[in-house]
């Protein structure tokens, strides 16, 4: 089976949809970490419970390439093959993203290209948009910018505030991540094929 390391800095809801989805007999990959730059995320109480290996180190005061460096490490020791990033809230950096090209993989709540960046659902609903949804897409250096995976529509519904509209996406991002990440570990990593150089 693949190796796969998620990412998380809170709740942990989709690394939680992803270790449930590993737990089915015929899952092409298992979850082999679960790290965080916030040691109080709650999702890590979830992957402990678990029975996960789990990795936590703030990166208040460090430089975001010597932090990266630092997780680096932990997803080496680990011997992941992929990285999957469930609400990991950091900026990248250059060396760290080239260093996991085409094994690194994001889940970002809109149907991008649409709202890269945050507030999302508020983006959405301002606009007057009558459909929102999730993407999963292929980490590149430009933020929420590689190559698009796969995506789920999720309507909006007259009266939605940006806690409801996010409520009833996460459910489509929790179906969404474990089944472009079992299609995408499958398949194996071709980098001319993700057109990321
Ligand atoms: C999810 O909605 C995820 O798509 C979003 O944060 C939430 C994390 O929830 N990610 C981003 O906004 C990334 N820019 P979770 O911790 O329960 O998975």
């Amino acid at each position: 089976k693949a190796r796969v390391a998620v990412l998380i800095s809170g709740r942990g809801s989709n690394m939680a949809a992803l270790v449930y989805a590993a737990k089915r007999a015929d899952c092409p990959f298992e979850i082999v970490l679960v790290a965080s730059n916030d040691p109080e995320a709650e999702g890590l109480k979830f992957a402990a419970a678990e029975g996960l290996q789990t990795y936590a180190h703030s990166h208040k005061g460090m430089k975001r390439a010597e932090f990266d460096h630092l997780i680096d490490v932990a997803l080496r020791e680990a011997g992941a093959d992929y990285v999957a990033l469930a609400g990991y809230m950091r900026l990248l950096s250059p060396a760290f993203v080239e260093g996991w090209a085409g094994r690194m993989l994001n889940i970002h709540p809109s149907l991008l290209p649409k709202y890269k960046g945050l507030d999302t659902h508020e983006r959405a609903l301002a606009a007057g948009d009558q459909v929102a949804g999730c993407s999963v897409h292929v980490v590149t250096a430009e933020l929420d910018d590689g190559p698009v995976l796969g995506q789920t529509e999720v309507a909006i519904i007259p009266g939605d505030t940006p806690d409801t509209l996010a409520a009833r996406i996460l459910i489509a991002e929790h179906q969404l991540y474990a089944r472009v990440l079992a299609d995408f570990v499958s398949r194996g990593t071709d980098r001319d094929r993700l057109e990321i150089g």
